[in-house]
């Protein structure tokens, strides 16, 4: 068969195991996953009250141009309608930014490390990558716009960063956005926006009059806990957006979805609580953490990247047969460290308890 050759080089995403596996696996009741930056505490009451006295009519096909949910966030963000793209999670619209804008010959630039979608949608239209390090987990700016050249399309920013959690401070990205030649995409990716401390924030979307070249991504994956409907969003000028639906599904997001993320929007107080807990927690974890001196990168979301005296990996496997699962940096790119997503108040405490176990042990030198 003649597929494109790059794909005989890639792996798929590989999904973590499932929990009622690990259960199996290590004859554990109980396992907490904090893994993929879910929200531990649900989603909002609305919604769930929502979905279960409406049910969409399954047989006919879903909006497909998100008519009343394009209209209430165009009115909550105060942008136009015309200014919005919709995709099945942010990961979709990542992809559709790859189809329209990669091709073989162009590049892409983006921090190392970053969301792995990027380059994988990248890779996939045959596109180069260029990687610049970040600099204490920050997005190094000035390297990044120093790897421009004339064959980049796209350059992926991602505020705050996953995995390391650092958000890009808001007079280094205008002085960027500034910088950055107009022909050039910049993708700013704020799939954990609702975290991240507002007085710190950029005032992104009143750049978009004046930047035509900016795409700000959300999603309703990550505080509004609706990872499981896949529905996240993209924000642009009005330009963009016909070149974006070309390479979209006619039906992309489905009608559950597209309901459920309506009726989230109308509860800010589920995403006021759901931060204020999340800093709460995030913040005893960081004093836990420095109570065992185990360094962690600045976050602004719901997850920590932590530096590991042994290898991440050896930290997850003895995680995963206490109960926990975590994501190792060795395959995040960053060696020496684990990302732990912030869990409930006693989800952390049991595993502060585990962590603290693991510390006296790589002390006394019985686990390497
Ligand atoms: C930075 C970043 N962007 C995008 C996504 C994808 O989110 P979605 O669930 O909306 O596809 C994630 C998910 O982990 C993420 O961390």
């Amino acid at each position: 068969m003649k597929s494109k050759h790059i794909l005989n080089k890639m792996t798929p995403y590989q999904p973590g195991k499932q929990i009622e596996e690990v259960k199996r696996e290590y004859g554990l009741d109980r396992i907490v996953k904090l893994a993929s930056n879910e929200n531990p505490f649900g989603y909002s009451g609305k919604v769930a009250d929502y979905l279960s006295s409406h049910k969409p009519a399954l047989n006919i096909y879903p909006d497909g141009y998100t008519t009343e949910l394009r209209r209430a966030l165009a009115n909550k963000l105060g942008v136009s309608e015309n200014q919005l793209i919709f995709g099945n999670g942010t990961d979709e619209i990542v992809q559709m930014i790859g189809r329209a804008y990669l091709y073989p010959g162009a590049n892409t630039v983006m921090a190392m490390p970053t969301f792995p979608q990027y380059k994988h949608n990248a890779l996939v239209e045959g596109a180069e990558v260029k990687e610049v390090p970040t600099i204490n987990g920050y997005h190094d700016l000035d390297g990044m716009l120093a790897a421009i050249d004339d064959k980049t399309n796209v350059i992926w920013l991602c505020s705050p960063n996953n995995p390391t959690g650092c958000l890009i401070p808001r007079d280094d990205l205008y002085r960027f956005i500034e910088k950055c030649p107009s022909d050039v995409l910049i993708v700013l990716d704020e799939a954990y926006f609702e975290y991240a401390d507002k007085k710190l924030q950029p005032e992104i979307l009143s750049y978009l009059e004046q930047y035509k070249n900016l795409v700000v991504l959300r999603t309703f994956s990550k505080a509004y806990g609706l990872a499981g409907l896949r529905i996240g969003y993209g924000i642009t000028n009005p330009e963009l957006i016909p070149g974006l639906d070309v390479v979209r599904g006619p039906f992309n997001t489905s009608s559950f979805a597209q309901q459920a993320a309506l009726v989230a929007l109308e509860d800010d107080e589920f995403i006021e609580d759901t931060v204020s807990r999340n800093n709460a927690i995030k913040k005893s974890f960081g004093q836990f953490l420095d109570s065992i001196g185990w360094h962690y990168f600045d976050s602004q979301t719901n997850f920590m990247l932590v530096s590991t005296p042994i290898s991440g990996d050896r930290v997850f496997q003895y995680l995963q047969e206490n109960g926990f699962i975590v994501r190792p940096g060795e395959g995040l790119g960053v060696s020496k460290t684990i990302r732990v997503t912030i869990g409930n108040e006693t989800d952390m405490q049991d595993l502060q308890e585990v962590l603290y176990q693991l510390h006296t042990k790589i002390n006394e030198g019985s686990l390497t």
